[in-house]
């Protein structure tokens, strides 16, 4: 069977793109990753895509006069490139709605806390001022507000009592790289349905596939 063709929209390290990459990797996988876009040149992740032979765009925010044209841009680079699924994976830029309702539906993105909690930047230190005892990551479809969508994947990360905001990053972002393959997974394989706005999993091995749990090691 074809494999779903997934566009990675990136402006940083790319860590969450390698993951990608590298589920990609193995051909039993349904999805493969055609085409990485960046913001501005500097974003880590182009060197990753372009070392798996991955083909790169960059299409810089700077060099439009408007956020239309910019995003125009983008739309139409991932249209020319056949591309059935976008991935935002540490994206910067806020997507407007013309955009994100183009590709509604297609058009996925992960974020560093079990949402609807915790929406925006600076997720881990906001999560460590509060006190939660779990936090975590999401991956959901996106809708025209920021990190609002139907979810696809949760994944729990216990917050340890020693934690600053680097180490809970980075044990978030552990099950980041797990969370994102397996959602565009179960995309590709066919088993997402959205009702009312919320995701059904179609023939999940329950709970693994829609929450997983990282127990304290
Ligand atoms: C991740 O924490 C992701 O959840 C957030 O931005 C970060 C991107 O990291 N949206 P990376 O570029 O994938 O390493």
């Amino acid at each position: 069977m074809a494999r779903l063709r997934v566009g990675v929209l990136i402006s940083g390290r790319g860590s969450n793109l390698q993951a990608l990459i590298d589920a990609a990797a193995d051909p039993a996988y349904p999805a493969e990753i055609v085409l990485v876009v960046a913001n501005h040149g500097d974003a880590g992740g182009l060197a990753r895509a372009k070392a798996a032979g991955i083909r790169t765009e960059t299409i810089n925010h700077r060099a439009f006069n408007a956020k239309q044209g910019f995003e125009a841009s983008i739309d139409a680079t991932l249209r020319a490139a056949r591309i059935d699924l976008v991935c935002l994976a540490g994206f910067m830029r806020i997507l407007s709605s013309w955009f994100v309702e183009r590709w509604r539906d297609r058009l996925i993105n992960i974020h560093p806390s079990l949402l609807p909690a915790f929406k925006g930047l600076d997720t881990h230190e906001r999560v460590l001022a509060a006190g939660a005892r779990f936090t975590g990551c999401t991956v959901h479809f996106v809708r025209p507000d920021v990190d609002d969508g139907p979810i696809i994947v949760q994944a729990v990360v216990p917050v340890m009592p020693d934690d600053d905001a680097d180490s809970l990053a980075a044990r978030v972002l552990g099950a980041e790289h797990h969370s994102y393959p397996l959602a565009v997974r179960l995309i590709a394989e066919g088993r997402i349905q959205i009702r009312d706005d919320r995701v059904d999993i179609l023939n999940a091995a329950a709970p693994a596939e829609v929450v997983m749990f990282n127990p304290i090691k």
